[in-house]
């Protein structure tokens, strides 16, 4: 894309909506400069075509390609977290939060009672955001994620509907 269009594509509100197939290809780029182990595109189409998938994407404009996705797996009343990411450049904007909560909306409607997930431990980020929409902690899995770093633990965590 050249610079004009991005500007003005930029200045387009952000739109929420449900993730389909054909957001395969940009779910993975995002994932991609999200994770250090990414999930290729065949897999996001994979995942989506799971009746048990629900996912939701943030769009600059409703016509937009997605910048931000979260994925849930969904067998109500439990669902689980399996990924949440925002694009670097969009990040600590209160997309993610935005995003989040909208999807939590959705999956109550869906008879959802509590959503799960695991969270590295270092990551700061990711444990404000779900803290502040209303996750606890409830556990930790010690040395669960091997990066290059080092192992770091999980911190489990539930909400409450
Ligand atoms: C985690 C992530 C989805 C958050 O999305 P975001 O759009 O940047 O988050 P928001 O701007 O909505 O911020 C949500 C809250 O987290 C806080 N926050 C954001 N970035 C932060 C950081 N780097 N350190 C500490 N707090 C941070 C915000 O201040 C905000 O809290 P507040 O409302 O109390 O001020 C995003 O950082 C991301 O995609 N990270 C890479 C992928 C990832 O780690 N996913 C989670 C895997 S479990």
């Amino acid at each position: 894309m050249t610079l004009l269009p991005r500007l003005l594509a930029h200045k387009a509100e952000p739109h929420l909506r449900a993730a389909t197939a054909a957001d395969a290809a940009a779910l993975a780029l995002i994932h991609a400069g999200s994770f250090h182990r990414g999930w290729g595109a065949d897999e996001f189409e994979r995942l989506l075509a799971d009746r048990a998938a629900h996912a939701h994407v943030l769009t600059y404009g409703a016509k937009g390609a997605p910048f931000a996705f979260v994925l849930s797996h969904v067998v109500p009343p439990e669902a689980e977290i399996l990924s949440i990411a925002v694009a670097p450049d969009a990040r600590g904007k209160g997309h993610g939060a935005k995003l989040l909560s909208y999807h939590l909306g959705r999956l109550a409607c869906e008879g959802v009672r509590v959503s799960h997930l695991e969270v590295e431990a270092t990551n700061e980020a990711a444990l404000h955001l779900y803290r502040r929409l209303g996750y606890v902690e409830t556990g930790r899995r010690k040395g669960y994620y091997a990066g290059p770093g080092g192992a770091a633990d999980a911190v489990v965590m539930r909400r409450d509907f």
